[in-house]
């Protein structure tokens, strides 16, 4: 018989899903979090990853584009897919499509604030109607056998603060744990994220699920601040990550020694932007795989003296055979130089990012 497993005390867990003592998980995050961006946060220490939202009426209209944000990949387990929609057949059926292509678990997207999410009473719309918040979590955890989670907002607005109500009736649901983004619908992006409250809701002693506060994380010292005053079982971070996957290993750094990681390398830079337009062309296709590479050359880069003319030329190349000549000039253009690491710019994304 093989020895009993030996557990760290402090392993949060996710249903049967075991995750190492405060788990940092890649947010979702439409356009990004796709399988090669995904690929290059995982190489850097994200603990747990979610797919960006799909729409559970595209999945069940059998939309191609929603089908293919289905694609995950084994190396990146423990992997989740998020749905979202704001009508109880349509989630469970979605549920029961997504349950196909086997994921470690289901998370339902109870935070987006965008009109055309909001309006269909999906997304952060279910904020105003906790009973159409319920029945749809209860329509996806009867619907499938895997472990379901729930990632949402502090409420709608700031007189609806009713994340504490929320929690329990999700869990009185079956839910196996919930991240919490500390800012309102109505907020949007705007102000900074208030984690006072989901530090509430970890600490009511109803709630035995994981919770994960997410919001503005952007530097290894405000992940340890963040960890010690509000007692999180573990950090959702976003934008961060963008361009900038090794804020996971820095901020587990940060943690287990109290020093901070060098940051990396130019060439790490080169290698790790390499590796994301690799996957990209794999997954997407030659095409869609230069195009939508685009937008991250300049937060790969960001921080190198007179780039312009390089992150120009990036942009406009269409092979990968020519878009990796230029990120080998890059390379040896700017050997040695290293890039001081200076908080990382949150970009509000009220009126750019559609989620
Ligand atoms: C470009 C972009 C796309 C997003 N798409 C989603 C999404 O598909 N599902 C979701 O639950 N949240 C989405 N979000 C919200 C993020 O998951 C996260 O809650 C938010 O960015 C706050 O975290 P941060 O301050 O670490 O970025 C998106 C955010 C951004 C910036």
């Amino acid at each position: 018989m093989p020895p009993p497993k030996r557990y760290s005390h402090n392993m949060v867990k996710i249903g049967q899903i075991e995750l190492p003592d405060f788990p940092l998980l890649l947010a979702p995050m439409e356009d990004v979090s796709d399988p090669p961006f995904r690929a290059v946060c995982k190489d850097n220490g994200a603990d747990l990853m979610y797919t960006e939202f799909i729409s559970s009426e595209g999945l069940i209209r059998d939309a191609i584009k929603s089908r293919q944000k289905l694609d995950i990949f084994d190396y990146e387990r423990p992997v989740g897919i998020q749905i979202f929609g704001g009508d109880e057949e349509a989630m469970a059926m979605s549920a029961k499509i997504v349950e196909t292509v086997n994921p470690d678990l289901v998370d339902i997207n109870f935070g987006c604030p965008v009109k055309k999410v909001v309006s269909k009473g999906a997304g952060a719309g279910v904020l105003k109607d906790v009973d159409l918040m319920v029945r749809l979590t209860e329509a996806v955890v009867k619907s499938t056998r895997l472990p379901v989670t729930v990632k949402t907002r502090l409420g709608w607005d700031d007189s609806t603060k009713n994340i504490e109500e929320v929690a329990e009736r999700l869990q009185d649901c079956g839910i196996k744990a919930l991240a919490i983004h500390g800012r309102t619908r109505s907020q949007m992006y705007k102000g900074e994220a208030d984690w006072s409250l989901i530090a509430k809701v970890k600490n009511n002693p109803r709630i035995q699920m994981p919770i994960f506060g997410n919001g503005d994380i952007d530097s290894p010292q405000k992940a340890l601040e963040y960890k010690n005053r509000f007692g999180i079982d573990g950090i959702m971070i976003g934008r961060a990550a963008i361009g900038y996957p090794w804020i996971f290993r820095e901020i587990k750094h940060y943690i287990a020694t109290g020093e901070l990681l060098a940051p990396p390398t130019l060439e790490e830079r080169v290698e790790v932007c390499r590796k994301h337009l690799r996957k990209s062309l794999e997954w997407k296709g030659p095409i869609a795989g230069i195009n939508e590479m685009r937008r991250h050359y300049a937060n790969y880069l960001k921080g190198l003296p007179n780039i312009k003319d390089y992150r120009n030329r990036l942009v406009t190349l269409k092979t990968m055979e020519e878009v990796e000549e230029v990120l080998d000039e890059v390379k040896i253009n700017y050997s040695g130089f290293t890039i001081e690491r200076t908080p990382i710019e949150l970009i509000n994304y009220h009126e750019k990012c559609p989620v």
